[in-house]
């Protein structure tokens, strides 16, 4: 999702004033990362820590909703600290805002406004009365933090409170430690915390404390962050509280609190709890409070993480932990994260030290998520034998540059991901859209998945079967998706009847088969078109030439819902939503755009989003075929005029950085043959909306949709989901080189005459940055727009991509312009 469900009146307020909030990170934390990439570019080192070029803070501001805490690569433990207000992955840097207590699990980059995850929350607390005077429920135990000292790098994570305490973490994928630093000679007592989680979505749960072992365990059922309240997810974690027995409890008891009649009681002694769900609403208060004998400065805590059983989450404790030290963990959580930042390697020494902090921050979450909980399943997917991932939150956001970026350098972590998708279909009857806390989540554009699996078997069908991929079954899978009408869409598969009855989603249609909202007919029927040229793909992978046809036809579904009546700002043809007789329902292509005056227009799943499109204004939808926008050119009435009207769209304010069906569209000048205007747009793009500051992206991160659509960007590069093209831009780096581990090849990519002072909003005259050649191993290409996946990244090698300051001179694409469906692209796969 692109946005939280109160997106359009928060945006309105202040998602484009990205400076308001004053940094709440320590100052080092700049500090320490610009003296790193210096360092790095003035060493010639061949050893480098990718880990000290990572702003993990990036995206904690400006509705950013990234997560800082402590994860390995895909960790399902996060360690973060759970604020007060809006704070969807527990952490934001807003000082106004109070810390609720630090918990081992989130998400990153999901914008429900009700949060996800932050489950078992501790909170470290000093209380000069005693055992009965520690402030127990939430509203009486949160506090500020020390403003300007919040730390935290990859497997890292450090916030201190008000009061001096300074809490740490560090993780593995599913356990981690805790270090708790108390002012000297201060009782330490901990609350941990049963039933709230960020979502307030408690269903009942239990806790035990074990005071011989020093071992609390406890579990429960939650609600989803992002789905049917209807539906449950079970969790459960494993504190043990002894440090190996270096430390001893004086005090532990359970209590149990009212924060509305601010009515607050600790047992002493008492060691069980076991609650049901709150019949009546409203959240229930319960946890443990325990303290420390001998007023140590320093306490540590070993947690562990489980979606089985408080066995399962002891286990993982003591199999990924056990008695190594906070030391030792961080440094295995850094190795792990080099591993995977090293996969695309720069040349620092000419990189513009702000892109090398993007660059490498966004590839590390492009690798934080979705959170790999395999051997960790519930529900229909208990004892799965295959990989499982949690959050694919959503497949929409993700289809169109998270999978394609992963696609370069990882194919096994990408074909885990993959099974996971089909496992869905195995076990539901549909893939996931939009998977959130283990549950299903509301579909956003029908059934994104297909695009994410058939980007991996146009890309890597050769590796499928080595991969433990069967590409039959991914076939079946989609076809599930694109053919078998569920009884509710609203979370799996698509309204496949009536779309396919009618060649659109109608608006207002007697449907009988299949219930779901009845909202956002023309971008659902974008959508399901474009997913359709996924199957289309994948059938000519495999040679079902009937499929071939029938999906083919399908892809072009989109023609359905261009209405070439409607006007705005003088440009004629819009896509809009359509009734069953055929008729248009015409709403006005600026509403749900930035430029909407009507700030309490419904523009996401609400009920009464009446625009047609999800998220997005017409403006911006009508941009949308990424297979076939030769025809949507002769649709928009040539060349000259779908270059007017792109130039418009931004400069008018109907562009949405921070939304995923605009991520394409900067590029478009590309199919118009004029690439460097592409280059120019990008350029702009970028530098106007992502920086290196907690407010440094332009709203909710989407699971590193908007990292690596910004990572593609610095390379020069962007993909059509679902083929094997790329397009070519102007790579902000002067070298760099994509590691593929897996097919024991590496590619560079020189730009050749690359000059640092277009690396910035506006090409400054004479500096050089327009593609003039593009040279593969040698061979000059006779287009310079486009590069096949085959040709390059699979084969490794040499690429030169030669600039010019000559704007006129390099726009034009030379042989051919990126494929179009229409114009004969895509005829074959490679
Ligand atoms: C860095 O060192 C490598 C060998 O270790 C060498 O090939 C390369 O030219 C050096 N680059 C610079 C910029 O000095
Ligand atoms: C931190 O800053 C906020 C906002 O200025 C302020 O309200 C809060 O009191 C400060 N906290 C401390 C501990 O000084
Ligand atoms: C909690 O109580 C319920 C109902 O009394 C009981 O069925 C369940 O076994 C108990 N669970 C635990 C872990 O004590
Ligand atoms: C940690 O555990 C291992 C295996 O259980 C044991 O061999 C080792 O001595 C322990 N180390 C410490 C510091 O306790
Ligand atoms: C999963 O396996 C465990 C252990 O073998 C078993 O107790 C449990 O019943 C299984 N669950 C399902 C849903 O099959
Ligand atoms: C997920 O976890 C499993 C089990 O540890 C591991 O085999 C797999 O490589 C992990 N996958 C990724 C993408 O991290
Ligand atoms: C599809 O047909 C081509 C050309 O005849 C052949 O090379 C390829 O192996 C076939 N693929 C499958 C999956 O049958
Ligand atoms: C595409 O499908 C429509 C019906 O959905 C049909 O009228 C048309 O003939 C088909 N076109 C082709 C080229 O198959
Ligand atoms: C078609 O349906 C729309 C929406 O229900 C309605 O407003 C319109 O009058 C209908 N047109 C015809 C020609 O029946
Ligand atoms: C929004 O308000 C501004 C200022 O009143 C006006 O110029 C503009 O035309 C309005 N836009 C729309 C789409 O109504
Ligand atoms: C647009 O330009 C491209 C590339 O020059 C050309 O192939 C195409 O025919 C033009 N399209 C239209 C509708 O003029
Ligand atoms: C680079 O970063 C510095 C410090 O954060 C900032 O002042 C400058 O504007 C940035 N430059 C670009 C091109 O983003």
């Amino acid at each position: 999702m692109a946005a939280t469900l109160a997106f359009w009146v928060l945006a309105a307020i202040s998602c484009w004033n990205f400076h308001a909030v004053s940094a709440q990170p320590s100052p080092e934390v700049q500090k320490r990362i610009s003296a790193a990439i210096a360092n790095a570019a003035h060493h010639n080192s061949t050893d480098v820590d990718y880990t000290q070029f990572v702003n993990v803070f990036i995206g904690t501001d400006n509705f950013g909703d990234v997560c800082p805490g402590a994860s390995v690569p895909f960790g399902m433990v996060k360690f973060s600290t759970d604020l007060t207000g809006y704070a969807p992955a527990g952490y934001v840097t807003d000082p106004t805002q109070k810390i609720r207590g630090l918990s081992p699990m989130h998400d990153s980059g999901t914008g429900s406004s009700l949060g996800t995850y932050g489950n078992f929350e501790i909170m470290p607390m000093v209380c000069p009365h005693g055992f009965n005077s520690c402030p127990l429920t939430l509203a009486s135990r949160e506090r500020f933090r020390k403003n300007n000292t919040d730390d935290a790098s990859p497997g890292y994570f450090s916030q201190t409170l008000d009061n001096g305490i300074k809490m740490e973490a560090t993780s593995t994928r599913r356990a981690g430690l805790e270090r708790f630093t108390f002012p000297k000679g201060s009782k330490p007592y901990f609350v941990l915390d049963l039933a709230n989680d960020l979502p307030a979505s408690f269903a009942g749960g239990h806790m035990d404390i074990d005071p011989e072992q020093g071992r609390i365990t406890m579990g429960g059922l939650w609600g989803s962050s992002f789905g049917p309240s209807l539906y449950n997810y079970q969790a459960f974690a494993c504190y043990d509280l002894l440090d190996g027995g270096k430390q001893k409890l004086s005090e532990w008891g359970v209590w149990t609190g009212m924060t509305s009649e601010d009515f607050q009681t600790a047992g002493l002694g008492l060691t069980h709890l076991n609650l049901t769900r709150n019949l009546i609403g409203g959240v229930y208060e319960s946890g443990a409070l325990f303290s420390y004998e001998g007023n140590p400065e320093q306490v540590n805590i070993r947690v562990g993480i489980s979606f089985v059983s408080t066995d399962q989450a002891c286990a993982n404790a003591e199999s990924e932990v056990g008695n190594a030290s906070f030391e030792d963990i961080m440094a295995q959580s850094k190795a792990l994260w080099n591993e995977k930042l090293s996969k695309i390697e720069i040349d620092l020494k000419d990189t513009p030290a702000n892109v090398t902090e993007m660059l490498y921050s966004s590839l590390y979450r492009a690798s934080l998520t979705p959170n790999n909980a395999t051997d960790e399943t519930q529900g229909p997917f208990a004892n799965t034998t295959h990989p499982y991932f949690d959050s694919l939150y959503c497949s929409w956001d993700t289809f169109r540059t998270f999978y394609p970026l992963m696609s370069l350098h990882s194919p096994v972590e990408f074909a885990q991901i993959v099974d996971n998708y089909i496992d869905g279909w195995r076990k539901l009857g549909w893939m996931p859209e939009c998977r959130a806390n283990n549950l299903p989540g509301w579909t956003q554009g029908g059934s994104s998945g297909d695009v994410i699996v058939g980007h991996f078997a146009i890309t890597y069908h050769n590796e499928a079967a080595a991969l433990g991929i069967d590409l039959d079954e991914l076939y079946s899978a989609m076809l599930a998706d694109a053919e078998i009408n569920p009884p509710e869409w609203n979370t799996l598969g698509r309204q496949a009847d009536v779309y396919k009855q009618y060649g659109y989603v109608p608006f207002g249609v007697l449907d009988t088969s299949s219930t779901g909202r009845q909202t956002r007919e023309g971008s659902r029927t974008l959508e399901y078109a474009f997913e359709d040229f996924a199957v289309r793909q994948v059938a000519l992978l495999l040679n079902k030439t009937e499929d071939v046809a029938t999906y083919t036809n399908r892809s072009l579904f989109y023609r359905n819902v261009w209405d070439p009546s409607v006007t705005s700002d003088g440009f004629h043809g819009f896509m809009q939503k359509r009734a069953p007789n055929g008729s248009f329902v015409h709403t006005n292509p600026v509403d749900c755009s930035p430029k909407d005056n009507d700030t309490n227009r419904e523009c996401s799943l609400q009920g009464d989003n009446v625009v047609g499109f999800y998220e997005s204004s017409s403006w911006e939808y009508s941009w949308f075929a990424p297979h076939d926008t030769a025809h949507l050119i002769e649709l928009m009435g040539g060349n000259a005029t779908f270059l007017k009207r792109l130039d418009h769209f931004f400069d008018a304010g109907y562009y949405l950085a921070g939304n995923e069906p605009s991520f394409q569209t900067p590029i478009g000048y590309h199919y118009a043959n004029k690439p460097a205007d592409s280059v120019d747009r990008v350029r702009d793009v970028v530098f106007t909306n992502f920086d290196t500051t907690p407010a440094g992206l332009p709203g909710n991160d989407d699971q590193a949709a908007m990292a690596t659509v910004l990572a593609f960007h610095l390379l020069g590069l962007y993909p059509v989901p679902s083929t094997s093209q790329f397009l070519v831009l102007s790579p902000m780096v002067p070298q760099y080189t994509i590691h593929n581990s897996y097919l024991n090849v590496s590619t560079t990519v020189t730009t050749k005459g690359f000059d640092a002072r277009s690396v910035q909003r506006t090409i400054p005259k004479g500096a050089a940055a327009y593609v003039k050649s593009v040279t593969v191993n040698g061979v000059v290409q006779p287009t310079r727009c486009h590069l096949d996946f085959y040709d390059v990244f699979r084969v490794g090698g040499e690429v030169v991509i030669e600039v010019t300051a000559d704007k006129n001179e390099a726009n034009s694409c030379g042989a051919s312009v990126p494929e179009s469906v229409s114009t004969g692209g895509f005829a074959s796969v490679r």
